[in-house]
């Protein structure tokens, strides 16, 4: 692998399928003993699964070019705690050392009037570290599903 690798192997659909297909037809000597994956449509399932990972989707065709898998497949039923929106209220004062509760984008982005759906998602994406920032990891980690939907709701609510 680190033969090929000098000699200029990139991964790219075409080399990532053929590597699926029969990882010792293009990397011979891999340790990736497997016998391949001959269906073409299997192959193309996986790839797409992948893709939703990648950090340079834009080698893959069909995606966007910033696509990220950032949805972390939350449970339906966390998606379904309806937040208390005077507790987030609450909770919402150290957000707002950083975030601005008018909503202007400082250089932080904004939080407020988000689908409380998507606040939720972007914040266990936080939380499983999905999403790379350090400081919102750390954040979201502190908080419970029921803290988390809680904010939502207050955030989606302020004007
Ligand atoms: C120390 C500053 C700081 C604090 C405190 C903070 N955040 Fe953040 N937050 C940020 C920064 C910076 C980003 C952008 C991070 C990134 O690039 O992913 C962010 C991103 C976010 C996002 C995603 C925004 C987007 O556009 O994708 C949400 C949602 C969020 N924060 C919610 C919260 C909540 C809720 C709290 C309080 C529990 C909180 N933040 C506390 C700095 C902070």
């Amino acid at each position: 692998m680190a033969r090929m690798g000098s000699d200029g192997l990139t991964w790219t659909l075409e080399t990532l399928d053929a590597y699926v297909e029969n990882p010792k037809a293009l990397v011979s000597g891999t340790r990736m003993n497997y016998r391949g994956m001959a269906d073409a449509q299997a192959r193309g399932a996986l790839i797409a699964y992948l893709r939703e990972w990648s950090d340079k989707p834009q080698n893959i065709p069909e995606s966007e070019p910033t696509a990220r898998k950032t949805d972390p497949d939350l449970d339906p039923a966390v998606l379904g705690i309806v937040g208390d929106a005077e507790y987030g209220e609450y909770l919402s004062s150290e957000c707002s050392t950083c975030h601005q509760r008018d909503g202007s984008d400082q250089g932080i982005p904004s939080i407020t009037q988000w689908p409380e759906e998507d606040f939720v998602v972007a914040m266990h994406a936080y939380k499983k570290k999905l999403r790379p920032h350090p400081v919102m990891q750390m954040m979201a980690g502190r908080l419970s599903n029921d803290e988390i939907a809680a904010l939502a709701a207050y955030f989606a609510t302020l004007e």
